[in-house]
């Protein structure tokens, strides 16, 4: 029996061009409104297909995602995309600090603190990935490393009751790759995010999401984790049949 209230976020990269990506949609608009009756499914796409994906999926279950937004309110800032726009296309989510970003764009703590306020002031719920290097890894840095990306952008914060935020680990030795984390390893990696939590901003919701090859052959590790509220799905979201049967697993 599959867990209800488990999130699927499904991180599209720049895996699919904008014709590909609305050729999707139309190829598995119906079996993907059926899954997320009973389920949680967040599609991320590109920022081109954002608009006519949202529009497509208006009025099913299935929420949308940004993969990423601008650290500005508005302004001069070239090739950038406003939470507030993202707002307004619908989405109710975004993706902030990604590892992917955060080393194409040199992207620091504190442009990471600036994004998650911004959507929050737009009820978007931020999912602010962390993760340490696989050299970091190596040197029993991981802890320390998660714990540093962590804190600015918690301590930040205002401390706002009501709302809703996700934190995803992602060990970038993982992303993209089959090496997983023991269940040892990532149990302790998820305790050091949830105490902080607890301590930094204890009136917010905060939702636990994994990613980094996660699919249709282990996702059971992950839904059988009692510290995780979801996962975050790269590559293998991309693929319809693999996504139901990580949904359905
Ligand atoms: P992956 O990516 O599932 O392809 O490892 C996850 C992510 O980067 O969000």
């Amino acid at each position: 029996m599959s867990n209800t209230s488990f999130l699927y976020v499904a991180n599209w990269k720049a895996y699919l061009s904008f014709e590909q990506a609305k050729e999707w949609i139309a190829n598995h608009k119906q079996p993907l409104a059926t899954l997320a009756k009973d389920h949680q499914i967040v599609i991320c796409p590109s920022f081109d297909a954002l608009s006519a994906i949202a529009h497509e999926l208006k009025n099913t279950n299935v929420a949308i995602g940004a993969q990423d937004c601008s650290a500005h309110k508005a302004g001069a800032f070239t090739g950038q995309v406003l939470a507030a726009s993202l707002k307004e296309i619908g989405c109710t989510y975004c993706f902030i600090g990604h590892s992917e970003i955060r080393r194409e764009y040199k992207e620091t703590d504190k442009t990471i603190a600036a994004k998650t306020l911004l959507l929050l002031e737009q009820e978007i719920t931020p999912i602010i990935c962390i993760g340490e290097s696989k050299e970091d890894y190596d040197q029993n840095l991981s802890i320390q490393v998660i714990e540093q990306q962590l804190t600015p952008i918690l301590t930040i914060l205002p401390a706002k009751k009501s709302a809703t935020i996700a934190i995803g680990y992602e060990p970038l030795w993982a992303i993209g790759s089959t090496t997983l984390p023991s269940t040892e390893f990532l149990k302790k990696q998820l305790f050091t995010i949830k105490r902080l939590a607890n301590q930094i901003i204890p009136s917010y919701k905060t939702i636990l999401l994994y990613g980094g090859g996660a699919n249709e052959t282990n996702i059971r590790t992950f839904k059988d984790n009692p510290l995780l509220d979801g996962v975050l799905i790269g590559g293998a979201s991309t693929d319809f049949q693999k996504l139901q049967k990580i949904v359905l697993s």
